[in-house]
C-alpha cells in the first residue's frame, strides 16, 4: 500500500485544527500509519528542506517550521501521494481550490497550514526523515 508523509505546520497546530485535518485524510480514506507531535530544531528543518537551500524562502521557511510544534504524520492508502496533495490543495492558498485544507486553514505561502511529499520516492525519503520502519503499523 502506498506512503506518505504529511506535516501539519506550526500554523495549522496553533490554531488548534490538528483533529480536523486528520479528519480530512480519514474521511478521504487514508489510513494513518504513524503520527506524532514534535518540534523541529533548527537543523531538523534545514536539513529536511534541504532541497530548497539555494532558494530565496529557505530562511524565511526554516524559521517558520521552528515556530512552534508540528505534527508529522505517515498516511497510507492507495494512491496516497497524490490523493494527499489533491486534499490539500495549492502550495500558495491564494491559488488553492475551495474546499482543500490550504483554502480553509492556511494565511499565507509560508504559514500554508500542511506539507505534503511531492513525489513517491519523496516520500519514502522523508518518512524515513521522521520514522522508524517499527513505529510505522
Ligand atoms: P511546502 O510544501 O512545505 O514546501 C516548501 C515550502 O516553502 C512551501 O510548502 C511553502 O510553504 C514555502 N514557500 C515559501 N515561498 C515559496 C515559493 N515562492 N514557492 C514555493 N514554496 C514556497
Amino acid at each position: 500500500m502506498e506512503q506518505t508523509l504529511s506535516i501539519i505546520k506550526p500554523d495549522a497546530v496553533a490554531k488548534n485544527v490538528v483533529g480536523k485535518i486528520l479528519s480530512r485524510f480519514e474521511d478521504a480514506g487514508l489510513r494513518i500509519a504513524a503520527t506524532r507531535k514534535m518540534q523541529l530544531s533548527k537543523a531538523d528543518a534545514e536539513a529536511f528542506y534541504a532541497v530548497h537551500a539555494e532558494r530565496p524562502f529557505f530562511g524565511e521557511l526554516v524559521e517558520f517550521m521552528i515556530s512552534g510544534p508540528v505534527v508529522v504524520t505517515v498516511l497510507e492508502g492507495e494512491n496516497a501521494m497524490s490523493k494527499n496533495r489533491d486534499l490539500m490543495g495549492a502550495t500558495n492558498p491564494k491559488e488553492a481550490e475551495a474546499g482543500t485544507i490550504r483554502a480553509d486553514f492556511a494565511e499565507s505561502i509560508d504559514a500554508n497550514a500542511v506539507h505534503g511529499s511531492d513525489s513517491v520516492e519523496n516520500a519514502n525519503i522523508e518518512i524515513n526523515f521522521f520514522f522508524a520502519q517499527k513505529e510505522i503499523c
